[in-house]
């Protein structure tokens, strides 16, 4: 076959995804091993059987055809006031894109800021499409250092010394993997920083309904932040619409004026009746959203409890979102040896901190996304194993 694109079989940058952990709980699954699952963020719950019902009357009604392409207005209408209640940024209809998801808007979002060759910065640790989104838009990867013991928050200095010649930083408020919910001060000294350098913020705020302490601040409210922010919205974590790929892109009139010229070329919109389900979904209101996030605010407190007094294994403090990080340097493994280990001795899958970046190495995530009692039982099991490592090491 002739060549592929540099760019595309480059994805991966050095070849491995850090998915291997994954990959092999599912093969053990396959095979028909019981695994308890604490992988990926995919709720326990499947979508509210109420907005299903208005996905089905809206397909069944003939929203079967092609849909506008910036998005259906009312949509597009209910996305702004939501987000300008939330900030207290103006926002209208024209400021928003709907997108297939938050991941096609955290690649759109790039496309349009970033030219070929382009440095675009993204905080360590991350989530583990971030480098690759970067790097099919063309763009060159660099990160962000993170310490465990400042409670992975970027911090000013090293941001500085990273943004150097840089077009762009993407950051994620709430944060999947650490849990961390930026304050204000770090939320400033990004603002300080990206406004000196004149460059361009992604925010990625697909997590903004889950916050257990303290709370979201979008930096698109900061001031003259509007202006050069674009923020990555979903409705996957916050109604458990994980499969229905519907999110949205909010920024600057111009900005999603382009946006929507490349959605025509690309996703050509989303499902009409994925967006009459969205809407009913925002529409819904807070309890809603809270009763999907509740189950993880319940499982944080359970973590919180089991984990307390433990010394071979560290909670890293989470403010936000379904997972828990935990460091597990004291068994003197590896995040990635750690998370194998366990996998093959008791069959409870979790993600190496190493799949999210060095920053997170000698770290473990644990998706909070299995019923309490169950939960518990493998968070205890997981604590009795770092124990017994921790003593032969
Ligand atoms: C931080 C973060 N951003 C974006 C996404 C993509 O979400 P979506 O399902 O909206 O594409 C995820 C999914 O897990 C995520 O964790």
């Amino acid at each position: 076959m002739p060549a592929l694109s540099h760019r595309i079989t480059t994805l991966n940058g050095d070849g491995s995804d850090g998915w291997d952990v994954f990959y092999r709980a599912r093969a053990m699954i396959a095979e028909g091993v019981p695994v308890t699952e604490l992988t990926i963020g995919e709720h326990d719950i499947r979508t509210d059987p109420s907005i299903l019902k208005a996905m089905y009357e809206s397909a069944a009604g003939g929203h079967t055809g092609y849909a506008i392409v910036p998005g259906i207005s009312a949509l597009r209408d209910e996305v702004a006031a939501r987000v300008q209640a939330q900030s207290g940024v103006r926002t209208r209809r024209e400021n928003v894109l709907i997108t297939p998801g938050g991941q096609a808007g955290l690649f759109a979002a790039h496309m349009a800021v970033c030219m070929p060759g382009d440095v675009a910065l993204f905080v360590d640790p991350y989530y583990a499409t971030y480098p690759g989104v970067l790097r099919s838009v063309g763009a060159v990867p660099r990160t962000v250092p993170t310490r465990s013991s400042q409670g992975f928050l970027p911090q000013r200095d090293v941001l500085e010394a990273a943004s150097e010649g840089a077009a762009s930083l993407l950051i994620n408020t709430p944060n999947n993997p650490t849990g961390a919910v930026y304050p204000r001060d770090t939320l400033e000294g990004i603002a300080e920083v990206v406004t000196k350098r004149d460059m361009w913020l992604i925010s990625d705020e697909v997590y903004d309904t889950q916050v257990w302490e303290g709370t979201h601040l979008s930096p698109r409210a900061l001031p003259g932040m509007a202006e050069r922010t674009l923020v990555i919205g979903s409705m996957s974590k916050s109604h458990a619409m994980t499969g229905s790929r519907i999110g949205w892109i909010v920024g600057p009139e111009d900005a999603i004026t382009c946006l929507v010229d490349l959605a025509t070329n690309t996703t050509y919109g989303v499902p009409g009746y994925i967006q009459d389900a969205a809407l009913f979904g925002l529409r819904a209101g807070a309890s809603l959203e809270a009763h999907v996030a509740e189950p993880f605010r319940r499982r944080r407190a359970i973590a919180e409890r089991v984990l307390a007094g433990q010394q071979a294994v560290r909670m890293i403090p989470a403010q936000g979102a379904m997972y828990v990080m935990l460091d597990v340097r004291a068994t003197g493994m590896s995040g990635e040896e750690f998370a194998f280990a366990l996998l093959e001795t008791h069959h409870i899958a979790v993600m190496p901190g190493e799949s999210f970046g060095q920053s997170a190495a000698g770290h473990i995530r644990v998706a909070m996304t299995l019923e309490d009692s169950r939960f518990e039982a493998a968070l205890r099991t997981l604590c009795e194993f770092a124990a017994g490592l921790a003593k032969a090491a």
